[in-house]
This record gives C-alpha cells, sequence and structure tokens, in this order.
C-alpha cells in the first residue's frame, strides 16, 4: 500500500505551508532543530581592532577553488568589519569550547578578545587556540542576500586536530558522545 505524501500541518506539529506564506520566525523554528557546528569568524584591521562573531551559518563551497561561505546578519557590528578588513579566520569551535561561543555572541560585547588565548595567524587574523582547527580566508565575494550578507572567502591557510565538535541545536550547546575521540 502505498503511503500518502505528508501535507502542510496534517501530521506535523509546526506550521505547514498556509494561505499565509512563510514568515522569518517559522523559518528559525525549524531550523533551531537544525544541528550545526559552531563557528568564530575572527578578523583584524590594519588599526589593529580586533573583531569576531559567533556564527553557525557556516559551509564549505567548493574544492577549486577551495571556497567556504559564512552569514552574517546585516544588524551586526561585525559585519562591516568584515567587508573592510578583507580577510578573516574562520575558527570551529570544540567540545570544550562553550564559553568563546557564548562570549562571542553576547550583543554589544566589546571584550570578546580580553581572555582569549590566540596569536595572529599568516593572514593577517586571530587564530583561536584549541579548536578542532581554522580556515584562514581572503575576501572572495560579498552577496546579499534579504536581511544577511554572505561572505565567500577563499581559503589560503588552513590547519586542524582531530577532536570532538561542540554542536548546537534547539538554542542550545550539545555534545557528541566522543565519537571522533573514541574512534581514534
Ligand atoms: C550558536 C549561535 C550561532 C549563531 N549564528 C549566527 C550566524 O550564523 N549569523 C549571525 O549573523 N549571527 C549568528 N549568531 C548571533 C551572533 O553571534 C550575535 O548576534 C552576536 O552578538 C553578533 O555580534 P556583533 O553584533 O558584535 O557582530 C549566532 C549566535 C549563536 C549563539
Amino acid at each position: 500500500m502505498t503511503q500518502s505524501p505528508v501535507r502542510g500541518n496534517e501530521a506535523l506539529t509546526g506550521k505547514g505551508t498556509s494561505d499565509k506564506g512563510i514568515e522569518g520566525v517559522d523559518l528559525r523554528n525549524i531550523m533551531r532543530y537544525f544541528p550545526s557546528a559552531v563557528t568564530e569568524p575572527t578578523g583584524a584591521l590594519d588599526s589593529g581592532e580586533l573583531f569576531g562573531l559567533t556564527v553557525a551559518a557556516f559551509t564549505s563551497g567548493s574544492l577549486a577553488p577551495p571556497l567556504v561561505l559564512i552569514c552574517i546578519r546585516n544588524e551586526s557590528t561585525a559585519r562591516d568589519l568584515f567587508t573592510r578588513a578583507g580577510r578573516y579566520c574562520i575558527n570551529i569551535l570544540a567540545k570544550d569550547q562553550q564559553k568563546i561561543g557564548e562570549i562571542f555572541s553576547l550583543a554589544g560585547e566589546g571584550g570578546r578578545f580580553l581572555n582569549l588565548n590566540f596569536y595572529i595567524g599568516k593572514g593577517g587574523s586571530p587564530i583561536i587556540r584549541g579548536c578542532i582547527g581554522y580556515i584562514d580566508c581572503k575576501m572572495d565575494q560579498i552577496i546579499a542576500v534579504g536581511d544577511h550578507t554572505l561572505f565567500i572567502g577563499e581559503a589560503v591557510d588552513i590547519g586542524w586536530e582531530k577532536k570532538d565538535p561542540l554542536l548546537y541545536i534547539d538554542k542550545h550547546y550539545v555534545q557528541l558522545e566522543e565519537h571522533l575521540e573514541k574512534n581514534q
């Protein structure tokens, strides 16, 4: 017997397709159950000013050339700094780095780098120690996508370690059951 397709909100608890259309809040409601890794894109201006924020909207884009994508809210104060710097480093948090994720997502927080263990990499951007790895980028493209901006960076330097990641789902930081470190 063939099953009839699930349509709209007939079988799901959330909102399905309706005459009212999909609003931002609907998209946010489904995306909160989409698990993501936690990254800290960081950068430095020529003046020495450091900037960075917590970003879940990160993915690889192309292998040749090596391109990676991050998406940042237009209202974020860091957004214009990324544009001005033209270079940045994407740091991927390890499972024991939740505190960094929290500090880098506090609105209006000026002292994100104060107690941070980092150094300035070859590309001129901050590299956070203890992460799973980093992808140091030079800006390739900046694309407006609604109320966010998509930054496409070309990887110019990369470093990594086999470690378990920090994950984020349903507004909570979570850890895998030591998946990678158990399977060395
Ligand atoms: C786990 C997590 C993931 C986040 N992902 C993003 C993201 O992908 N893009 C974004 O613009 N903001 C994201 N945020 C929100 C920013 O980190 C937050 O708004 C931050 O305060 C912005 O800093 P700024 O205004 O100083 O630039 C995320 C926050 C958390 C806690």
